[in-house]
């Protein structure tokens, strides 16, 4: 019997025992059925008990606020427990091995989410846990964030069907997410970054696959007005991610000319929406005024979080009876 993604949905459990670590280990029926449980949920407004006896382990190498809060108050409305370990409280690689610390938490929660430097952390995390693990952001990926902009995306143009997104900066962890993201769900996804701040070749030709298989474009161009002439969506990320502040004052040079301020949204469509993951540089990627405009979804996108992230967590952990 073929079972469409529809009814897999609404029956669930089919992320059951999954790890999230690219927004790729997801198909894209899987993305749209996530997105889908997300809205109900964010409609429905209520707090449930669906996930009473379990415990999700958050584990931050960087700070956070949207991340944090989002899988802590998705956890509780679900009726789930949370344990949020900060970097100096697990020692992760110092104290003791990323492995030997998956192993022990394996024992006493249901799923990790973690925020780690380096993606491999999180591969490492996978070999060893006996429990799912989510990525929470590392410097290659950051899933959730993707399927949060997804959802805004959707509520924003209804639904994703013929649009395109422009994201112009860093070819960075959010970045690629979304290209992967959009790439699999059929949204056009241009890129404008300086020459040496683009998504590596490989990972574009990854996209362009996905793509392929969905009817989508992908374009990689070191020309911010290419990438955004008539785009639906405007999306901007910081120059320096989390990590590489060393780098800071050179990337403000790099990128001078890619911020978003009203000369090159006024190529976008009319009605095109701003995003942006958040913590932002205002005055640096996004001009002061743009994230305060009627055309900015950005406070949804940081609700959304949670609402996916409900979602994600209710599959995961095979608790999908109440849908
Ligand atoms: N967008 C996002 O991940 O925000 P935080 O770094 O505050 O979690
Ligand atoms: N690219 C940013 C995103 C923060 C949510 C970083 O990695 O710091």
């Amino acid at each position: 019997m073929v079972v469409s993604w529809y009814t897999q949905y609404l029956v669930g459990g089919y992320l059951k025992g999954k790890d999230l670590l690219s927004i790729s280990d997801l198909s894209a029926d899987e993305i749209r059925s996530l997105i889908i449980g997300a809205a109900d949920m964010k409609a429905r407004n209520n707090w449930l008990t669906t996930l009473g006896g379990k415990v999700l382990a958050l584990i931050f190498e960087k700070p956070s606020l949207r991340t944090r809060v989002s899988f802590e108050v998705a956890m509780r409305q679900l009726g789930g427990q949370v344990v949020s370990l900060s970097p100096a409280e697990v020692g992760l690689g110092q104290r003791e091995s990323v492995a030997d610390v998956v192993r022990v938490l394996s024992r006493y929660a249901d799923v990790i989410a973690a925020r780690t430097f380096s993606h491999r952390t999180l591969e490492i995390m996978v070999d060893h846990s006996d429990v799912p693990v989510i990525n929470a952001l590392s410097d290659m990926e950051h899933p959730c964030q993707a399927l949060a902009d997804l959802l805004t995306i959707s509520e924003n143009k209804r639904g994703l069907d013929g649009l395109t997104l422009a994201f112009i900066g860093d070819g960075n962890n959010v970045a690629y997410s979304l290209l992967l993201a959009a790439a699999l769900t059929g949204v056009d996804f241009r890129i404008a970054s300086p020459a040496g701040y683009a998504i590596q070749e490989r990972l574009l030709s990854l996209a362009r696959d996905y793509a392929r298989e969905s009817g989508s474009q992908v374009l990689s161009t070191e020309d911010p007005s290419q990438a955004i002439r008539g785009a639906d969506i405007v999306y901007t990320d910081v120059w320096t991610s989390m990590g590489q502040e060393a780098e800071a004052e050179v990337r403000r040079r790099v990128f001078a000319s890619y911020q978003v301020n009203s000369e090159l949204l006024s190529l976008a469509k009319k009605d095109a929406i701003v995003m942006h993951p958040l913590p932002a540089h205002r005055g640096e990627e996004v001009a002061h005024d743009i994230l305060d405009s009627p055309q900015s979804v950005v406070i949804d996108q940081a609700e959304n979080r949670m609402h996916v992230q409900k979602a994600l967590l209710l599959h995961i952990l095979g608790g999908t009876g109440i849908l």
